[in-house]
């Protein structure tokens, strides 16, 4: 019966971790996945995770079943961490919000939706795009096509290929849209750029589908970082919004997050969200209660929060601050080439332009895990590897 079942590749994100851990080399870096580590590479847990924890604990909190739809003080305080807390939305009522499983189990909710009710309707990614976006909509049985994103020949966005691409998309697609800190580009669309962008999704009538997997830890601002889809709700759109907390509280292992619907009467806010809750009991039954009490503290709480963004701050500082050595090292090695493009992108990842098989040498002979695509994470990064990982990437550019 189970002879048949092929093995699997290793999946191209999470599958790096597992080669990293299996090299016993003093020298080896891991800047695969998105994950935010310490200046001495170890994980961070929040203070603010911590002192909620304790308050929790002290609390007494049981471990009973959440409700399908999570958490009723998470669910409230997520809504007004992506719309701003005086939004008309969230008065009206016109928004459904669901706790989920962070971003991936949010996007996955999200799509089974549009499997069920949007049946027959293409979401449009960008080409390249986070890789599980396509599985997710793979699996849920979504059909997805690309648009053009990214122009090899300035390492920028090609926004005209974009327009074209989006405006040529039959009427009432789904463009899936980064909400801030493009994965794995780290390269985002300007105000302007976003202005049209919306203008064509009215004209077209699209959805847009947000996936804010960053905010807060792009810019250090939780309303820069939210511009995108407010700006689209100001606009007349109705758009779908998954969050994660896995990057800027540093819930990773926690599935933290929530997807929110929001929409242009309350009315049918309430009937999809009684219909997303069936497709929820079906897939996981409800959330886990942890996590979710976890940012429901910080995010809720004024003193908490203020903290939380002190914190969150510092940790986008730090990748500023690394981004800005890389490219200083990079400059010292080739001033002949153009390494700029390190410090236009922005938020977690740089996208290098390594090919796959200087990825190959980086990994070989370096020891620098990163995913095949060129994208290193600068999370994974500190001030005293930069000189290290220039040096690997200086040579796997002459290889
Ligand atoms: C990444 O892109 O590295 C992160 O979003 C982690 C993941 O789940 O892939």
């Amino acid at each position: 019966r189970f002879t048949s079942v092929e093995q699997a590749p290793p999946d191209p994100i999470l599958g790096v971790s597992e080669a990293f851990k299996a090299d016993k080399s003093d020298l080896k870096l891991n800047l695969g996945v998105g994950a935010y580590r310490t200046e001495e590479l170890k994980p961070y847990v929040l203070d603010v995770v911590k002192k909620a924890e304790k308050a929790l604990l002290d609390k007494g909190e049981n471990k009973e079943y959440l409700p399908i739809e999570g958490l009723a003080s998470f669910r409230s305080a997520t809504a007004e961490l992506l719309l701003g807390p005086t939004h008309p939305a969230i008065k009206e009522k016109r928004i459904a919000t669901l706790q989920s499983l962070s971003g991936t189990g949010s996007l996955r909710l999200g799509a089974s939706f549009i499997a069920r009710f949007l049946p027959g309707t293409a979401v449009y990614l960008s080409n390249p795009t986070w890789g599980n976006h396509k599985n997710i909509l793979s699996d849920s049985g979504v059909e997805w096509k690309n648009y053009r994103y990214f122009d090899p020949e300035t390492v920028g966005l090609d926004f005209d290929g974009m327009m074209e691409d989006i405006k040529s998309a039959p009427d009432n697609s789904i463009i899936m849209l980064h909400g801030c800190a493009h994965n794995p580009t780290g390269i985002d669309p300007t105000e302007e750029q976003w202005a049209k962008i919306a203008d064509l999704c009215i004209e077209k009538n699209h959805l847009p589908f947000f996936d804010v997997a960053y905010q807060g830890f792009a810019s250090g601002s939780l309303d820069e970082d939210a511009y995108a889809p407010r700006y689209f709700l100001e606009r007349g759109l109705e758009i779908i919004a998954a969050q994660s907390y896995s990057k800027n509280l540093g819930l990773y292992g926690e599935r933290v997050g929530a997807l929110n619907f929001v929409l242009s009467d309350s009315n049918s806010a309430q009937r999809v969200m009684s219909q997303a809750k069936r497709l929820a009991r079906a897939l996981y039954s409800n959330p886990p209660v942890h996590g979710a009490r976890i940012a429901a503290e910080v995010v809720g709480q004024p003193d908490l929060f203020d903290e939380w963004r002190e914190e969150m701050q510092g940790m986008a500082g730090r990748i500023k601050t690394v981004r800005q050595k890389l490219y200083d090292e990079l400059v010292k090695l080739n001033g002949d080439k153009d390494w700029s493009f390190i410090t236009n992108q922005i938020g977690m990842f740089s996208f290098t332009g390594l090919s796959p098989a200087q990825v190959e040498n980086m990994t070989k002979k370096h020891h620098v895990y990163m995913t095949k695509d060129g994208r290193i994470s600068m999370a994974g990064l500190n001030n005293a590897k930069t000189e290290y990982l220039a040096k690997a990437i200086d040579d796997s550019f002459r290889n």
